[in-house]
């Protein structure tokens, strides 16, 4: 396993504890709709509390554009503190005098947590000067934010390279190391993935890589659309990237290239308009319409990819296939979750989920606990199968063991 030091190294008592968490949540209306990633940083911000270190939270939130009181975590700070059942103090600065004051304040086992990383741009530009300002604040660092490793931001790299902070990683980012390592580094094949989701552009590389290393890729939600314009089926006024087909075209013809599999939707549920229980029927998928819109897979498609999860032996699975936000036109993923979480239980299949979307779905449709594993990660499950290294855990690796140098890369999901 990755040789980084973990909390059951640390000395932490009496020592300022910068703990890069991500609460980077879902907030709606000014509320936590989904607090997965909060619980799962819960036994870390306790554990160095309950060790006498002073717990000072550091996270990034949305994608603002400088300081922006809309992107504040002051919140989700609030959040934390209810899901710990302990005191979570604010600091309207991640550094400076506000910063410092709150941390001078702090006493041993307290927790505070800072403002938005991102309401300075030199967070995403990785400053050296901003990166030292934050390691100032601290003596020791631990990250636990596997979500946000495939950044290379101040907070979670710069901090380490540019300081001589001892780092560690804390328990959330072990778990999902340990169980994305034991589930997909040499999977049982054969090996489906289901990438969904609303675009093709975000997913390009990935959708790319990802088809030579497994054998069957099953491909819904908006950017399922852009393939069938690639195929020349008719798709309405259907999200999709028309500028993408060639694209798409191209990832079919590696597939077919390789011997690989690509599962597209045979039929759809279609509506005039992108609104919950907007009237809605089901079309052959020859058979869309010029105003029909495709919001989820129809039932025959359904029935296919739980045909493709009978035969494989390891489902992965990000992005969700329909609208899932919007009631009815979550069926296709709830009903694809349902048999994903039957098959694993009867020991059948391994299925490994990550995704904020998908975390959502998946917890809407109740079947998180009944996977064999969900990742709290996004952006960075997706990386760590394609097979990149991980700036945010390679940093950690490296200061564990300077000598060794940097980490090698790691194989990616299912090479052979
Ligand atoms: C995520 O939500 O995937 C992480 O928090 C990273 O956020 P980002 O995509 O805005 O960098
Ligand atoms: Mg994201």
């Amino acid at each position: 396993m990755t040789g980084f030091r973990t909390l059951d190294q640390a000395d932490l008592k009496g020592k300022r504890v910068l703990l890069r968490v991500d609460l980077n949540v879902p907030v709606e209306n000014g509320r936590v709709s989904d607090a997965t990633r909060i619980e799962r940083h819960a036994p870390t911000m306790t554990q160095i509390a309950d060790r006498g270190g002073k717990v000072i939270l550091l996270s990034h939130f949305g994608r603002p554009k400088g300081r922006d009181p809309s992107q504040s975590l002051r919140p989700v700070a609030a959040e934390v503190a209810k899901i710990i059942g302990r005191p979570v103090a604010f600091a309207e600065d991640c550094v400076g005098p506000a910063a410092e004051a709150a941390i001078a304040r702090m006493r041993d086992g307290d927790i505070l947590c800072l403002e938005n990383t991102r309401f300075y741009k030199d967070e995403e530009a990785n400053d050296p000067v901003f990166a030292r300002k934050l390691a100032a604040l601290g003596d020791i660092f631990v990250d636990d934010a596997f979500s946000a490793a495939h950044r290379a931001h101040a907070s979670n790299t710069g901090i380490v390279s540019e300081s001589e902070l001892p780092a560690y990683a804390g328990r959330a980012m072990q778990a999902e190391l340990d169980a994305l390592t034991r589930a997909l580094d040499s999977p049982a094949r054969p090996v489906a993935a289901i990438v969904g989701g609303a675009k093709v552009s975000t997913k390009l590389d990935l959708l790319g890589n990802l088809v030579s290393k497994v054998d069957v890729l099953i491909i819904g939600g908006g950017m399922a659309n852009t393939f069938l314009a690639a195929l020349g089926k008719p798709i309405g006024t259907s999200l999709a990237e028309r500028e993408l087909v060639p694209t798409a075209r191209n990832i079919m013809d590696k597939a077919k290239g390789l011997g690989r599999e690509i599962v597209l939707p045979l039929d759809a549920v279609v509506a005039q308009k992108f609104e919950a229980h907007a009237p809605s029927r089901v079309v052959d998928i020859d058979n869309v319409g010029p105003s029909d819109m495709i919001l989820d897979i129809g039932p025959r498609s359904i029935e296919q990819v739980i045909s493709v999860l009978a035969r494989v032996k390891t489902l992965v699975w990000n992005g969700p296939f329909g609208a899932f936000e919007k009631e009815p036109f979550d069926t296709g993923t709830i009903e694809v979750a349902e048999a994903a979480a039957e098959l694993t239980q009867a020991g059948k299949l391994v299925s490994v989920a990550g995704g904020g979307d998908t975390v959502a779905a998946l917890n809407a449709a109740g079947v998180t606990s009944r996977l064999s594993y969900v990742s709290a990660a996004g952006g960075a499950f997706l990386e760590w199968l394609e097979g990149k290294v991980l700036p945010g855990v390679e940093v950690l690796t490296t200061r564990a063991d300077r000598k060794k140098g940097p980490a090698s890369s790691r194989r990616a999901v299912g090479s052979r």
